[in-house]
């Protein structure tokens, strides 16, 4: 069934450049790519991980007319903090660029230039409403009215929030500009769009038939989009913030945001293998995989095959496997209301603790379902599995090895049937990692992970070596050395889940070349190999930091309250 595959090209959505990114960004889609990457990493494949910011739309060019900069000052001024962020939490992009650079200029208007001579374009005058205050068309969202369903008068021209119905903006009655506030006027404009309806015979067999393997959610979300029909959808808007429409009678207009956006990820490759990039995206023997959320579905795995096989030259995805939203607290996280923990404030408050949020965001990720993260949750989860369990484990097997062996792996001696019994079980899960990690059940993976320090915490509560060191020597140093071997195996398994620890837990046992391959195994450490000092691995977080965080969310509440928008 499976193809063998050379290399791996991942991707991750582009996060708009209109804010910086928080905790619901780095569950959905970062850190389960990075993991990702990572692991294929320390399994020694070829990898490209791809990462960049979107930086074109509308809610952009609007942000910077309400501030009365340009587009160009807003996306400058979150790019590089959105960019640190991700260094801050070690994710592993081999490039991080953006959708305003000059390559992506090119590339995308060289993909749109190249599907309008083929052909692979229809071509549309429709009217729409244009405001002559702003003097510009108005995108859907920037339409509001009445709503014809429920007379709710702040329906938006996409969508009345009231009642759910989908809308257009000619349905709302008493039409307004959210723009200037005037009525705007019908008035005719041309547009190119892509015939969807003309792929969607092969668009359903290739993923109805052919990737029944995806995710439910978004093998579902395809479906019902399958099943509906597909519509042509325009590619290109009336804006003046975007890349230029390249073709004749395009003056004035822009590619539509969602058209050049994934092209970044081309255009990122291009900037990162300028000679041979086509092999990641051209050679059958690579396989791209795209990390996103499930707002993105729809355009990755309808609307860019669709371009891609437009093209004519380009593999397709091999999975997407978006997931659901995280939530705060109860309540849908959102950047204009605040309600968020964003990472570069998190790293003030917890500094060095990025491995803390990346392992409660993987061991609470929306993989299935929405999910929701609580300061409670988080204080529990360092303070009960990362401190009291891995941390603990690790401290005790290194501070006996110093007490009793001058910090020096003892030799290991005969097992006897309980160290054969828990070696037995420490190396199933090797295999259990490594099927749960290539289904994308990051989770799961990170659950067995911890399994393995569970068994190390148990051999040790059981084997008591501390009280064996009084009588029979022999054996403390086969338990320490059995125990040691474990430590190492942790710092390669959670490498990928939790890359400072782990460059941290390499340090203490002074051990740094280790690899995917020697998972499992129990002589990674020689004896006599001399270990590093003890250090913590993970400090318990107090009441008093979790009530701080909380306080700080209600603080928030209580202010949107009083200016409720
Ligand atoms: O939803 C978003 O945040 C989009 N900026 C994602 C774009 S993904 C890709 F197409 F670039
Ligand atoms: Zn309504």
């Amino acid at each position: 069934m499976s193809k063998t595959f050379q290399r791996t090209l991942i991707t991750s959505a582009l996060p708009y450049a209109n804010g910086p990114v928080h905790i619901g960004h780095l569950a959905g889609v970062y850190i389960p790519a990075d993991i990702y990457a990572r692991y294929l990493r320390l399994k020694g494949e070829e990898v490209l991980f791809i990462g960049g910011s979107d930086e074109h739309g509308v809610p952009i060019a609007l942000k910077a007319k309400a501030e009365g900069i340009s587009p160009q000052e807003i996306v400058d001024r979150y790019h590089y903090i959105i960019k640190k962020s991700f260094e801050d939490f070690g994710i592993t992009f081999d490039i991080y660029s953006r959708t305003t650079s000059a390559i992506h200029y090119k590339t995308a208007s060289d993909f749109f230039r190249k599907l309008y001579d083929k052909g692979e374009f229809i071509e549309k005058t429709s009217e729409q409403y244009y405001d002559e205050e702003a003097k510009q068309f108005l995108a859907d969202r920037y339409i509001t009215g009445e709503c014809p369903h429920c007379a709710n008068k702040n329906a938006y021209g996409d969508q009345c929030e009231a009642c759910g119905t989908s809308l257009t903006p000619l349905d709302l009655i008493d039409p307004k500009s959210a723009i200037s506030g005037s009525v705007p006027v019908l008035k005719e404009t041309k547009h190119w769009y892509l015939p969807l309806d003309k792929h969607e015979a092969w668009l359903k067999k290739w993923i109805l038939e052919d990737h029944k393997e995806w995710k439910s959610n978004v093998y579902g979300q395809c479906k019902s989009w399958l099943d509906m029909g597909l519509q042509p959808r325009a590619v290109s808007r009336d804006l003046d913030w975007g890349i230029p429409i390249p073709v004749e009678g395009g003056e004035g207009k822009v590619l539509y945001v969602w058209f050049d956006a994934p092209i970044g990820y081309i255009s990122n490759t291009i900037e990162h293998s300028p000679d041979d990039w086509e092999k990641w995206w051209k050679d059958e023997s690579s396989r791209m995989i795209h990390f996103i959320g499930k707002d993105n579905i729809v355009f990755h795995c309808i609307v860019f095959p669709a371009m891609l096989k437009a093209d004519g030259t380009y593999i397709l995805p091999e999975n997407v496997p978006a997931n659901e939203f995280l939530n705060l607290e109860g309540d849908k996280i959102s950047t204009s209301r605040n309600w968020a923990v964003w990472l570069h404030e998190y790293l003030e408050d917890f500094p060095e603790k990025q491995d803390v949020l990346r392992y409660v965001l993987t061991a609470n990720a929306p993989e299935t379902k929405d999910n929701d993260f609580t300061w409670k949750d988080f204080q529990a989860r360092n303070n009960n599995e990362l401190v009291a369990v891995f941390g603990n484990f690790v401290n005790r097997a290194l501070v006996l090895t110093h007490k009793y062996f001058e910090g020096k792996v003892p030799a290991r001696g005969a097992l006897n049937d309980y160290d054969r019994a828990t070696l037995d079980e420490f190396k199933r899960i090797r295999q259990d990692l490594e099927d749960c990690l290539n289904q994308f059940r990051f989770r799961d993976a990170l659950k067995e992970a911890m399994n393995l320090a569970r068994i190390g915490n148990k051999y040790l509560a059981d084997t008591e070596p501390w009280k064996l060191a009084k009588t029979d020597m022999e054996r403390t140093a086969a338990i320490l050395n059995i125990s040691l071997q474990i430590a190492a195996n942790l710092a390669i398994a959670f490498e990928p889940f939790l890359p400072f620890s782990s460059e941290k837990l390499k340090r203490i046992i002074n051990k740094k070349d280790l690899n995917w391959n020697g998972l499992g195994s129990i002589d990674l450490l020689g004896a006599d190999h001399q270990l590093n000092q003890p250090e913590l691995l993970f400090e318990k977080i107090e009441d008093e930091m979790i009530e701080k965080q909380i306080q700080k969310l209600q603080d928030t509440k209580k202010a949107n309250n009083q200016n409720p928008n």
